[in-house]
C-alpha cells in the first residue's frame, strides 16, 4: 500500500512539474522580454549560430528562450538564497566535507543523505534498483527539500511517519539543523525512548518543525552519495526559485576501493581471495562495476568541466586529496563558489577537526589528521589492486590528475605525490 502510494505521489508530481514548468518558462520569458531594450541586446555575439539561422521557426524560438534562460545568472527569484548540493560517492570523504556546511551556523539548513530513504524504498518496491524510478524521484525529492517541503520525502520514509512524526530518520544526528532547539521535541516516555540527537535529548523528529526551521534559514545544503549522473539534476537548475550550486567531490579510485574493502569486508570477499591467490578468478561483474562507477563519475565531471550550458557557473569539482591537504583554503574556495560567507564557526571547526590525533578517529569519523589519513591507503592496498584500478579506471585517473604507479616501491613511497597539481576551472 505504502509503496504504491509513494509511486503514485511521484507520478502525480511528475504531472504537476510538467504543468508548472510551462508556467515557469512563460514567467521567465516575460521577465526577459521586459529586460530587453534595443540598446542592450542579450549577450551580443553569444548566440549559437544554429539558433540565429532558424530563429523564425517556433522550435528555434523555444531553443533561444531556453538558451537565454540557461545563460542568465540573475533570473532567479531566489533572493540571495543559495542552494548547495554536495555530490559524491561512498568513501570519498563526503561526511567530512559535508561538515563544512553543517557547521556554517544559524544561517544554514543542512541535510545529510536524505536520499537514503528514497533509495531504500525504491529498491524495496522494485526488488532491485529501478533506474527509471530513481531518475524521476531523486531530483524531485531534492527540489522539494531545497524548498523546505518534506511532503514527497516523507512518503519514502519507512515506516511511514504518522502526523509528520518519525523516529526513523536516517542519521538525523549528522544534521545540526535537525537537532537544534527549535526542532527538538520532547522525549516521549515509553514510546521512543532513544536519544535522537548528539547533544540533546530529542524525541522523534517532527517534520513540520523541521520544515518551519528550514524556511527560516537563509541557505540550504544537502549532501548525497546517491546521485551518480549529474544529468538527472537538470530539473533543479530549471527551477528559477533555486540558485543551485553543485559541488562534486571526487577521490582517487584506488583510495576509494581500498577504503571500501575495509568498510564493507563481506562485499569484497572475492577480491581478498584473489589478492591471496591469483588462481582464484576475480568476478567479472565486480570489475565491470568498478569500471561503471569510474566511468559514471568521469562522464558527470566532464559535463561539468566542459561547461555544459545548463551547468555553467554552477559546477565545482574538488578532489578530496586537496581538501585534506589544504582544508581551510579549499573550504574557502567552496564558500566563495557557493556565494555565502565563510563563517568563523566553520573555520574553528576545520582547525579543530583536521589536526586530531589518531586516538579519536574511527571508520566513519570526521575527526582525523586529514593530511596524514588521506594517504594511508598507499600502505595497505596490494599493488596488484592498484594496477587493476589503473587499468580499469585509467581515463578517470587521468582526468582528475592522479598519477599512475608503475612499481610497488612507487606506491609505497610517500615522498612521491600521486596528485598532479591541477586547477579545475569552474567559472
Ligand atoms: C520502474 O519505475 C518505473 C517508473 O516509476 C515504473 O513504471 C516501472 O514499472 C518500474 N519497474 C519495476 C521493475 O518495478
Ligand atoms: C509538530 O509540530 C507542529 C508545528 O509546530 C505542531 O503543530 C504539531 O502539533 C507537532 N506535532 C506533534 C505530534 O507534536
Ligand atoms: C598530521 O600529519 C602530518 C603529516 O604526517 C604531520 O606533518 C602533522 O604534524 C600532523 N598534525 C598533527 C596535529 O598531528
Amino acid at each position: 500500500m505504502r509503496i504504491k502510494y509513494g509511486i503514485l505521489v511521484v507520478f502525480f508530481l511528475a504531472l504537476v512539474i510538467i504543468e508548472k514548468e510551462s508556467n515557469i518558462i512563460s514567467r521567465v520569458t516575460d521577465k526577459l522580454a521586459s529586460r530587453q531594450t534595443p540598446q542592450t541586446p542579450i549577450q551580443p555575439g553569444g548566440l549559437p549560430s544554429t539558433a540565429r539561422k532558424h530563429n523564425a521557426s517556433v522550435a528555434s524560438a523555444f531553443k533561444l528562450m531556453k538558451w537565454r534562460l540557461e545563460n542568465f545568472n540573475d533570473y532567479q527569484a531566489a533572493n540571495g538564497r543559495k542552494h548547495i548540493l554536495l555530490l559524491a560517492t561512498t568513501r570519498t570523504g563526503s561526511s567530512f566535507v559535508g561538515e563544512f556546511f553543517n557547521q556554517q551556523g544559524d544561517n544554514m539548513f543542512y541535510l545529510y543523505e536524505p536520499l537514503w530513504h528514497v533509495e531504500n524504498m525504491l529498491t524495496l518496491a522494485a526488488g532491485g534498483t529501478n533506474a527509471t524510478a530513481v531518475t524521476n524521484a531523486y531530483p524531485e525529492v531534492l527540489r522539494q527539500l531545497f524548498h523546505c517541503d518534506f511532503t514527497l520525502f516523507e512518503s519514502f520514509i519507512n515506516p511511514l511517519p504518522i502526523d509528520h512524526i518519525t523516529p526513523s530518520l536516517f542519521r538525523r544526528k549528522s544534521s545540526n539543523s535537525l537537532c537544534e532547539e527549535a526542532v527538538c521535541s520532547p522525549l516521549v516516555k515509553g514510546v521512543y525512548e532513544r536519544y535522537h540527537c548528539r547533544n540533546r535529548r530529542c524525541g522523534p523528529l517532527n517534520l513540520t518543525l523541521a520544515s518551519e526551521s528550514c524556511l527560516h534559514k537563509e541557505h540550504r545544503a544537502i549532501k548525497s552519495v546517491r546521485v551518480h549522473q549529474l544529468e538527472i539534476l537538470r530539473p533543479l537548475m530549471e527551477d528559477p526559485r533555486l540558485d543551485m550550486k553543485f559541488i562534486h567531490l571526487v577521490r582517487d579510485p584506488r583510495a576509494v576501493l581500498a577504503s571500501r574493502m575495509v568498510a564493507f569486508p563481506a562485499k569484497y570477499k572475492n577480491w581478498k581471495q584473489w589478492i591471496m591467490d591469483s588462481d582464484v578468478p576475480l568476478d567479472k561483474n565486480e570489475v565491470k562495476k568498478l569500471k561503471n562507477n569510474c566511468d559514471t563519475i568521469r562522464i558527470s565531471a566532464q559535463a561539468g568541466l566542459r561547461r555544459t550550458a545548463w551547468l555553467r557557473g554552477r559546477y565545482m569539482l574538488v578532489r578530496f586529496e586537496d581538501i585534506a591537504r589544504f582544508p581551510m583554503r579549499k573550504a574557502g574556495e567552496m564558500y566563495k563558489f557557493a556565494g555565502i560567507p565563510f563563517t568563523p564557526q566553520v573555520k574553528a571547526w576545520i582547525l579543530k577537526n583536521t589536526q586530531a590525533s589518531k586516538k579519536t578517529s574511527g571508520l566513519y569519523s570526521t575527526q582525523k589528521n586529514s593530511s596524514e589519513q588521506v594517504e594511508n591507503w598507499r600502505f595497505t592496498l596490494p599493488f596488484k589492486i592498484a594496477q587493476l584500478v589503473q587499468e580499469v579506471c585509467g581515463p578517470t585517473l587521468k582526468l582528475f590528475g592522479y598519477k599512475f604507479v608503475s612499481t610497488e616501491e612507487m606506491l609505497r613511497d610517500k615522498s612521491i605525490s600521486l596528485n598532479e597539481d591541477k586547477v579545475f576551472d569552474f567559472v
